[in-house]
């Protein structure tokens, strides 16, 4: 197959989300932004995910802004980001409105390539999503969260990608947030993807088990389209495999990437500048760096194991570490084999945690509780009815579209930013909405700011320890 491989760089998303919890500066990448515009990817991932949220908690910047300039400074390559289905970038189910609104927005401001991924792959999640991509013009790319179970097999993930296509995906991407799927495992799923699905498919994995970069080379080998790397200084261990690598391995084979190792060199050159100032402000730990096997063990998650180990921590049971596990895979079936993604990797995690700790069963948190009953979407596989009734007693549970349950609610947001006196342009009613605790001290920051009360807001001072327990949770997306 003499195909051209095409490559999407993370550098400006992904590989700072796994590496130095979404810290990286607009001001880190429009310096480097020139010589990646000339370079010839697919595309640049560069928004969404959490570096919304990460913008305006931390950073102090409209993320809508940081947007406006990347456009600006990019103008000759797609620039894509990363869409949780209804959740948008946030952690709660929103109307079709929001959605609407949201990827409205998002292509105005500059995006082109939008990604959507649901969790529980719940078709119905992406719905919306997918459609209003389409409608404002953007390229619909929907995801297939990966994970292995007796429920997730190639034919289960064939099936998927075809309900997609017939959605209206232009792209099909695999994504490995958790680096489970191995090289000869990839082969075989993208050979029947190529075989039988008539769209582009984009491969996004990540190295934390240290197969990342065979994975890429055998589902290359299978047809893939697209694959997702990250520049050198920001690759490898939690995020993906390098860029350079793979474009040196391809050279002068029928599948070179025509990226110019140069051009990369010197763009990496930048970034590295970016990597060290960030070691030495302890926000990048060179521990992301280390080859985790537990995840081909126990097949969790890196971005879960570490989140597991601090709250066991906080309850001082540092030595129920291998009992929870265990529990993990006994609470994965019982709860039907969700994908472990945020948001359900944390749902299972603190199930097995509270089974250990408490007895099994004897406690469930909210979230487990909103998960039985429903409310994330259909769980994949057979759920355990009698730990479902013990959850959630006679309560019904919900099998239509989750979203169809909610009225419209733009409106709602809409006045109540204007009624705050933070209403500044149109952005700002979503920037509210999906973090109504985090937006108004930003927009506070920047009213004083406009008003001179105070010098251009600082960004937050680095905490490593207030990065892990916020950002665990989005590790592995
Ligand atoms: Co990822």
């Amino acid at each position: 197959m003499a195909n051209k491989l095409m490559i999407t760089d993370t550098i400006l998303r992904d590989a700072h989300q796994s590496q130095a919890a979404t810290r990286m500066r607009t001001e880190d990448m429009l310096p480097a932004c020139e010589i990646l515009d000339s370079i010839g990817y697919y595309s640049l991932e560069c928004w969404g995910g959490a570096t919304f949220d990460a913008c305006l908690r931390f950073l102090n910047e409209d993320p809508w802004e940081r947007l406006r300039k990347l456009k600006k400074a990019l103008p000759n390559t797609k620039l894509q980001m990363l869409f949780r289905g209804q959740n948008i970038l946030g952690y709660k189910h929103y109307a079709d409105d929001v959605v609407e609104q949201f990827c409205r927005k998002a292509i105005e401001n500059g995006i082109d390539v939008i990604r959507i991924f649901d969790a529980l792959n719940d078709v119905r999640n992406l719905e919306a999503a997918i459609k209003y991509t389409k409608k404002y013009g953007g390229i619909c790319e929907p995801a297939i969260s990966y994970t292995m179970s007796p429920v997730h097999n190639e034919d289960y993930f064939v099936k998927l990608a075809k309900e997609l296509v017939q959605m209206g995906a232009d792209n099909i991407c695999i994504k490995d947030m958790a680096n489970l799927l191995l090289p000869y495992d990839a082969y075989s799923l993208i050979k029947r993807l190529k075989s039988e699905v008539d769209v582009p498919i984009h491969l996004h994995t990540h190295n934390t088990t240290g197969t990342g970069d065979m994975t890429y080379l055998m589902a290359m080998q299978a047809g893939v389209d697209i694959v997702d790397c990250a520049l050198s200084p920001f690759a490898n261990g939690t995020s993906q495999p390098a860029t350079e690598s793979l474009v040196a391995t391809l050279k002068g084979t029928e599948n070179d990437t025509g990226l110019d190792l140069g051009k990369l060199a010197e763009a990496a050159k930048h970034f590295r500048g970016v990597a060290e100032r960030m070691m030495k402000e302890g926000i990048l730990d060179p521990k992301v760096l280390r080859v985790d096997t537990n995840t081909l063990v126990y097949q969790v998650p890196g971005g879960m194991l570490s989140n597991l180990i601090s709250q066991l921590k906080e309850a001082g049971r540092e030595d129920k570490y291998y009992d929870v596990l265990e529990e993990i895979p006994i609470v994965r079936k019982d709860f039907g084999y969700p994908p472990l993604v945020t948001p359900t990797s944390q749902i299972v995690g603190t199930q097995a945690v509270f089974n250990v700790l408490m007895g099994r069963y004897k406690t469930f948190p909210q979230n487990s509780k909103a998960l039985l009953a429903g409310e994330y979407g259909a769980l994949p596989g057979e759920v355990n009815e009698e730990v479902r009734r013990k959850a959630i007693g006679d309560k019904e549970v919900i099998t239509c579209r989750p979203a169809d349950l909610l009225a419209p609610e733009l409106e709602k947001y809409e006045k109540e930013v204007k009624e705050l006196g933070y209403y500044e342009q149109e952005e700002d009613v979503l920037s509210y909405a999906l973090f109504p605790k985090v937006a108004p001290k930003f927009f506070e920051a920047r009213k004083e700011a406009k008003e001179g009360k105070s010098a251009a807001p600082a960004a937050a001072p680095a905490d490593p320890n207030k990065v892990l327990s916020l950002y665990v949770e989005d590790k592995s997306l």
